[in-house]
């Protein structure tokens, strides 16, 4: 889609659809709307007095000024109460709107930068947050069908539209990053959308070579034999029974800057979780395909990083494989080796995120990092906790803490659980240094727990688990029916602010 920024008035521009925004409760229409409303002799008024249309958060009406103004259509959509105001709500309504515009058959969209001068909200924010509503909600999954029913047309052009000229180049800086960041969190959803018959290890990695070839990150992939002769027996006893062969990515935006703040990003890339030999059931066992929604973010994260090039040393790794029952499969009470050396007793062979994640943890290490974060679609029993709406964050305080704002700002929410030593006496093996569950009690805190003996030591580390949030059951203004993206906004606003 063609993204651009206009200075002039939203009524003089000719356009099939010209979006504009009121507040719960206006009666009197002001800026934009009320030169809208002006051009149209009080139509916009009609409709209020009417209370046809109240303003309620994404609520939204469809004009036609027949003429009296260049448009063809104008959609009205509501701001919701301007005490509730806020990023999320813009990209909502941004959303909403050319959802309703694509609907309406329109391809081409001038719209004001909402809530650019209401409150708090900075115009390079509220521009960047346009862009992302606008192109999270335009989201379709579209690749695996051979006929486009039910769709009229793609939107081809955005503008936004803004009188105020200071404003110009703060919100041409917004549009950029959100593009940009609509882009990586766009590649993740297309990427835990597509089945694990296409999505497999071989796959990804290819697409992480494409994306480290299209914004200058740097791309290695490691293979099994390598695994092997480093020694991540954990990761390869999830590989033993799939037949596709493990990957891991391992992608660096900065490599050579070494002066620079290392950050490492770890994400989980089960790209089919079966339960292995202690076999899920089959109801809605198709889900599992997202199951590599941790490495989909990383990759996506990465990309944004690139292309914001922000000014840090980051590196993405993602273990990536399937977890099958066969023949040959881990079989639970296997003991493994680790990279770290320790000794894993395997109890439950569907409990397989912990033992890709714990090598790949080790090998942080190689990148001296400064921080290690990991996203895993981990436990079900985060999803029993927390819900599929909200992530679970654990590890390092500072780290918990950076995360919970980042997902404050980006509505991809995280809540902490601890991580206390007591949690461990329920690793205690009898044959083996530790073995991988916890049993029934505080399910994804013994999960943390275990993952936390694997990061380089010293070295802060935090834990995300997000498990249900990487697939959505219902269609949200932003936010469509399957794959969420959930997780490349939230790394992309930590990162951005690391220094603060
Ligand atoms: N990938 C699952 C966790 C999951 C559950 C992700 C729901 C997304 C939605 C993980 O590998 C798993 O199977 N966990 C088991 C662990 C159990 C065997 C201790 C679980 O949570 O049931
Ligand atoms: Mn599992
Ligand atoms: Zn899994």
């Amino acid at each position: 889609m063609k993204i651009e920024l206009t200075i002039s008035e939203i009524q003089q521009q000719k356009s099939a659809a010209i979006i504009i925004s009121l507040f719960e409760g206006v009666k009197e229409p002001s800026g934009a709307a009320g030169s809208v409303d002006g051009a149209l002799n009080g139509a916009l008024q009609a409709l209020l007095a009417g209370g046809d249309f109240r303003g309620k958060r994404n609520e939204v009406a469809v004009l036609y000024p027949a003429g009296a103004i260049p448009a063809q259509r104008i959609i009205l959509v509501g701001l919701g109460k301007r005490e509730k105001f806020s990023l999320d709500v813009i990209r909502q309504v941004a959303g909403t709107a050319a959802q309703k515009a694509r609907a309406l058959g329109a391809t081409q969209l001038h719209t004001v930068v909402h809530g650019a001068g209401a409150g708090d909200i900075e115009s390079q924010q509220a521009a960047e947050a346009v862009v992302e509503g606008t192109l999270l909600g335009l989201y379709r999954f579209h690749e695996l069908k051979t006929e486009l029913k039910d769709v009229r047309s793609a939107v081809e052009e955005l503008t936004l539209v803004t009188a105020d000229r200071s404003q110009a180049a703060a919100m041409r800086a917004g549009i950029h990053a959100g593009e940009s960041i609509a882009a990586g969190a766009i590649l993740a959803r297309n990427l835990i959308n597509r089945p694990a018959n296409i999505a497999t290890p071989t796959h990804i990695a290819e697409v992480a070579q494409e994306v480290a070839a299209a914004s200058g990150l740097t791309c290695c992939i490691m293979e099994q034999d390598e695994m092997a002769e480093r020694g991540m027996y954990s990761l390869l006893s999830v590989n033993r029974g799939g037949g596709e062969p493990a990957r891991m990515v391992i992608l660096e935006h900065n490599a050579a800057q070494k002066n620079l703040p290392t950050v490492v990003l770890v994400g989980k890339g089960i790209t089919f979780d079966s339960g292995g030999i202690s076999l899920k059931p089959g109801k809605e066992m198709w889900r599992m395909k997202g199951d590599m929604g941790g490495a989909a973010a990383v990759i996506g994260a990465l990309q944004v990083t690139a292309a914001l090039d922000l000014p840090l040393h980051v590196v993405g790794l993602t273990p990536l494989t399937e977890n099958m029952p066969d023949a040959f499969a881990s079989k639970p009470g296997d003991v493994v080796k680790s990279l770290k050396g320790l000794t894993i007793e395997i109890i439950n062979t569907d409990a397989e995120g912990r033992m890709v994640l714990a090598d790949a943890l080790t090998y942080s290490g190689e990148f001296q990092p400064d921080a290690v974060l990991d996203i895993a679609t981990l436990t079900g029993a985060k999803v029993i906790a927390l819900g599929a709406h909200v992530a679970a964050v654990m590890g390092d305080e500072e780290l918990t803490a950076r995360m919970r704002t980042a997902g404050k700002h980006t509505n991809e929410r995280v809540w902490p659980l601890p991580l206390f030593e007591e949690y461990g006496e329920q690793l205690k093996s009898d044959v083996a240094d530790i073995k991988h569950l916890g049993g029934r009690p505080a399910g994804s805190i013994t999960a943390g727990y275990f993952l936390s003996k694997f990061p380089p030591e010293d070295v802060p580390w935090a834990h995300i688990d997000i498990a249900g949030t990487e697939l959505s059951n219902k269609a949200r203004p932003y936010i469509p029916k399957g794959a969420t993206g959930f997780g490349v906004r939230l790394f992309v606003e930590l990162l951005r602010h690391w220094d603060d």
